[in-house]
C-alpha cells in the first residue's frame, strides 16, 4: 500500500531518471526558480527505481533510450510495482514519433515530452501530474475506508442476528413458565430483530427507546452513554411534554453528564451494572447511595416517579451506557398515578437491554467509520468537522420527520429512512477530498475559476457511491451529487446521470454540462440536506466569513424560499428554528 510521503506535502518532489548528465542540469537550471518544487536526479535505471521507492517523488521523468535498463522497460517496471502503480510517469524523449509516443502510452506513462521542454511548460506539467497522483491517492484512500467499511459492516449485521437468535432462544427457554411470559419474550425477541435492521448510532437509540416503552408502557425515557467525562444523556422521549408542544416543535436535546458513581440512579446502574426497579423515586430509602436528582423535572415541569432502568452492554461485557424508563402507565389495568414497573417488565427489559445493547454497539461501528471517512476529508478541510456533519444530519433528521408526518409516512418507512438519510446527509461534502488544498484551504473568497472547482465536490463525491448496492450507497449518492441543486434550476451540477459521472475523467476542474434540476426533481433527500447544510454554514464561522445573526439567518431562508430552497422544507425549517439551536449546544 502507498505509505506517506517523505517530503512535505507541500512540495512537490521530482525524480529525474536521465542518463545524460546534461538534462539533469539544464533541469536543474530550468526547475531553480520555482521554490515549490525540488528535483532529485539519476543517470542509472536501477538507482532511479530504487529512489523511487525509497523517496517516493510525486512525479517521474523517464529517459526513453538508456544504456542497460531502457526507458521502456522501467516504466513497464514501475508499473508493475503496487507501490508506484499510481505514480504519474512523464517520458522524456529526443524523438517525437506517433509508433514511440504510443508504445510509451501503452506502457503506462501518463505523458510525453520532448527534451528538452520550455521551463514554463514543464513546470505546468509537473504540478498537474502531481496534483492529480495526490487527488488520486486521496480519493484510494476514501474508497478503500468505504470498502473496508462495507465488508465488516455486511460481517457485523450477520453476527448482530445470529447472537439475537441465541439470546432469544436462551430467554424462550427460560421464560417457559407461563403463557404471559411467553408471549411477552416473543413479543420482545420480534422488536430486538426489529433494532437489528437499523445502522445508523441515533435511529437505534431512538428506537431501542420508543420500543422498550412500548412493550413496558412506559410514559418517558432516556439513554445515557459511558463517555470519558462520565456518563451522557444522549436521548430522552416524553410523551406527556412532547403532547403539550405545538406542531412541529422539538423537545430540546439538554446537555446533562453526571459521574459515572453510585451517588445518581444512571450512575449506579453505569458503575455497578445492575439493574434498578424503584416505585417512586421521591422514597428512596435513605440506605441506598443514590439520590434522585429533581434538576431535570424542575426545568421541564414534568413529575418523575416509577423508574426501570437497565444496563446496556457491549460484545465483552463492559457497560457501554443505561436505558432508564419513567414513569409506568399501568396499560390501563391500574390508576396511573399508582402505576409502576413489574417483575415481567423487568425480565423483558434484561432479554431486550441484551439485544440493543448489540445492535448499538454495531451502530456505534457505522459511526466511527463515517466518522473515520470523514477525517479524510477533514484532514484538509478545516471547515468539514465531525461537529458540523453531525449538525447537518440532526436537522436533515428532524426536518424528514416533520415532513413524514405531513405526508403520512408510515412510521416503519420514516424509521428505514431517517436511517438512511443521516449516513448520507454526513457524508454530503466527502467529495472535497479531491479538491486541491490551495482552494479548500484559501482563507478569502475564491475566484470564479476556484469556484467552479471547488463546485466539482458534489459530483466527486457523488462518484464514490455510484456502484450503488445498498438503499444507504442510493441516499449518499443522491445527496452527495444533488445537495447544492436549486428549487428555481439554479443550481449545480444538474441532471447529470450515471453515464456522465462514468465518462468524466479522473480530475476536473469543472462540472459536466448538464440540464438543470428543478423542484421536485431534486431528489427530497437532497432537497432536505440542501436546507440543514446551508444553515448550518451560515450561523458558523468560516475562514471566509463570520457566522450570521439568527434573524439574518431566518430572513436569507424566507427570501430563498421557493428560489435556493423548496418552500415546504423552509416553512418546515422555520418551525424548528429552536431546535435547530439545541443541536448546536450539543454538537459544538
Ligand atoms: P460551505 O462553507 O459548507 O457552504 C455551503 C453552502 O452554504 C454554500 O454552497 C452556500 O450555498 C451557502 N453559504 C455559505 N456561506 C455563505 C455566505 O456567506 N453567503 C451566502 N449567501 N451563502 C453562503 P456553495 O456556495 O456552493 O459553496 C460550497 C463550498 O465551497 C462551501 O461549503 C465552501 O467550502 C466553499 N466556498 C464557497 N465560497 C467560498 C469562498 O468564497 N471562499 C472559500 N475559501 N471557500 C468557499
Ligand atoms: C438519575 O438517573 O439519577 C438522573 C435522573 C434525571 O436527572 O433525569
Ligand atoms: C422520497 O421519499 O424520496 C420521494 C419523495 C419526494 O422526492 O418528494
Ligand atoms: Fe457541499
Ligand atoms: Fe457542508
Amino acid at each position: 500500500m502507498t505509505s506517506t510521503p517523505a517530503h512535505p506535502a507541500s512540495k512537490t518532489l521530482v525524480l529525474l531518471v536521465d542518463d545524460q548528465p546534461i538534462v539533469a542540469a539544464a533541469l536543474q537550471r530550468l526547475l531553480a526558480s520555482f521554490a515549490d518544487i525540488e528535483l532529485i536526479a539519476t543517470q542509472d535505471a536501477d538507482t532511479g527505481f530504487s529512489l523511487a521507492l525509497s523517496r517516493r517523488p510525486d512525479v517521474i521523468l523517464q529517459d526513453l533510450m538508456m544504456p542497460g535498463v531502457d526507458g521502456m522497460e522501467q516504466i513497464v517496471r514501475i508499473r508493475a510495482n503496487p507501490d508506484l502503480a499510481d505514480t504519474p510517469l512523464v517520458v522524456l524523449s529526443s524523438h517525437a514519433d506517433a509508433a514511440t509516443k504510443e508504445q510509451c502510452f501503452g506502457a503506462g506513462a501518463n505523458d510525453y515530452l520532448v527534451k528538452l521542454p520550455d521551463a514554463l511548460e514543464l513546470v505546468a506539467r509537473i504540478r498537474y501530474h502531481a496534483r492529480m497522483g495526490r487527488a488520486q491517492r486521496d480519493r484510494d484512500r476514501a474508497m478503500r475506508s468505504l470498502a473496508d467499511s462495507q465488508s465488516e459492516l455486511v460481517r457485523r449485521n450477520a453476527e448482530v442476528d445470529a447472537a439475537n437468535r441465541r439470546l432469544f432462544e436462551m430467554n424462550e427457554a427460560l421464560g417457559q413458565e407461563t403463557q404471559e411470559h411467553r408471549e411477552r419474550f416473543a413479543e420482545v425477541g420480534a422488536l430486538g430483530a426489529k433494532l437489528g435492521r437499523a445502522q445508523d448510532l441515533d435511529e437505534v437509540m431512538d428506537q431501542a427507546l420508543r420500543l422498550a416503552r412500548s412493550f413496558t408502557d412506559a410514559d418517558a425515557g432516556s439513554i445515557w452513554m459511558v463517555g470519558t467525562g462520565g456518563i451522557r444523556l444522549v436521548y430522552t422521549q416524553n410523551d406527556t411534554l412532547e403532547a403539550a408542544l405545538g406542531s412541529g416543535e422539538r423537545l430540546p436535546l439538554a446537555d446533562v453528564v453526571l459521574p459515572r458513581d453510585s451517588s445518581s440512579i444512571a450512575g449506579y446502574v453505569a458503575s455497578t451494572g445492575k439493574l434498578l426497579r424503584i416505585d417512586d423515586v421521591h422514597h428512596l430509602d435513605n440506605s441506598l447511595p443514590y439520590r434522585f436528582r429533581p434538576q431535570i423535572d424542575v426545568q421541564t415541569g414534568y413529575h418523575t416517579r416509577s423508574m426501570l432502568v437497565a444496563p446496556l452492554r457491549d460484545g465483552r461485557d463492559e457497560v457501554i451506557g443505561v436505558l432508564q424508563l419513567i414513569n409506568a402507565r399501568g396499560r390501563g389495568k391500574v390508576p396511573v398515578d399508582v402505576a409502576v414497573f413489574t417483575a415481567g417488565d423487568e425480565a423483558a427489559l434484561t432479554l431486550f437491554a441484551s439485544m440493543a445493547s448489540l445492535a448499538l454497539e454495531r451502530a456505534r461501528l457505522v459511526r466511527s467509520v463515517i466518522l473515520r471517512t470523514i477525517a479524510t476529508a477533514e484532514m484538509r478541510d478545516p471547515t468539514e468537522t465531525g461537529a458540523h456533519v453531525q449538525r447537518v444530519a440532526e436537522c436533515s433528521v428532524a426536518m424528514y420527520d416533520r415532513w413524514s408526518a405531513l405526508h403520512n409516512v408510515g412510521d416503519s418507512e420514516r424509521h428505514r429512512r431517517r436511517d438512511e438519510l443521516r449516513i448520507a446527509a454526513m457524508l454530503h461534502d466527502v467529495g472535497k477530498v479531491a479538491i486541491p488544498d490551495r482552494i479548500l484551504k484559501k482563507p478569502g473568497k475564491l475566484d470564479d475559476a476556484e469556484y467552479r472547482h471547488m463546485q466539482t465536490h458534489s459530483v466527486l463525491g457523488g462518484r464514490l457511491f455510484a456502484d450503488a448496492s445498498t438503499p444507504y450507497d442510493e441516499a449518499a449518492y443522491e445527496v452527495a451529487i444533488h445537495h447544492h441543486d436549486k428549487w428555481d434550476g439554479t443550481g449545480y451540477p444538474g441532471g447529470v446521470d450515471a453515464a456522465m459521472i462514468a465518462a468524466m475523467p479522473v480530475e476536473i476542474e469543472s462540472n459536466p454540462v448538464a440540464k438543470p434540476l428543478r423542484g421536485l426533481e431534486i431528489p427530497l433527500f437532497a432537497r432536505i440536506v440542501a436546507v440543514a447544510d446551508v444553515y448550518d454554514a451560515l450561523t458558523s464561522k468560516r475562514a471566509y466569513k463570520d457566522p450570521w445573526t439568527a434573524e439574518q439567518v431566518t430572513e436569507f431562508l424566507r427570501k430563498e424560499s421557493g428560489r435556493h430552497f423548496d418552500p415546504e422544507l423552509v416553512d418546515i425549517a422555520l418551525e424548528l428554528e429552536g431546535y435547530f439551536r439545541s443541536v448546536r449546544l450539543r454538537f459544538p
